[in-house]
């Protein structure tokens, strides 16, 4: 698996990529593609860095990441759909842990807790449980 940063030409790949991740783990997340190409733009313009893994040359999935005040904040791990469950998104971790991220760093990602897929993925690659985020409306 090779990856490359992603250049201004993946724009669209990645919004919809994020709305299709927005749709599986079934986020409250606005999913209009206006909405999502400015946010991504915003990430990409502050700080982020969106890495487009490949395989023989087909995109597979991305990963975008900033550094925060403790190490590393990974805020989208996606794997392409029909490309699931064949050790992609262990790889991607491994590669983001091994070869991008500073060494002995802290790792911090959210996941919804309903997200049932998610929080076995993140555990079976090495996350442990830290901190419960809560919410409520105005
Ligand atoms: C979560 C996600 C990145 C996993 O990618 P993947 O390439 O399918 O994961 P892998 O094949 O590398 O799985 C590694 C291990 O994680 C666990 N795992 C992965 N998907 C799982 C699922 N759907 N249910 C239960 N365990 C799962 C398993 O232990 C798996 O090992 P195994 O296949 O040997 O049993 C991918 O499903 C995805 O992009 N989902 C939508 C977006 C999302 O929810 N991202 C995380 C939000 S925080």
């Amino acid at each position: 698996m090779r990856y490359r940063v992603a250049t201004d030409g993946d724009l669209d790949h990645l919004v919809d990529w994020n709305r299709q991740l927005i749709e599986d783990e079934r986020a409250d997340t606005p999913r209009d593609e206006a909405f999502l190409r400015d946010r991504m733009r915003d990430f990409l313009a502050d700080g982020y860095r969106a890495l487009i893994f490949e395989e023989a040359g087909v995109p597979v999935g991305y990963a975008l990441f900033r550094p925060d005040e403790y190490g590393i904040l990974l805020r989208h791990l996606f794997v392409d759909r029909a490309r699931r469950r064949r050790g992609v998104g262990r790889c991607m971790v491994e590669r983001l842990v091994a070869e991008i991220f500073p060494r002995s760093a802290r790792i911090k990602l959210e996941v919804l807790v309903h997200n049932d897929r998610g929080l076995a993925f993140w555990r079976a690659v090495g996350f442990t449980d830290h901190s419960v985020a809560l919410v409520r409306r105005t």
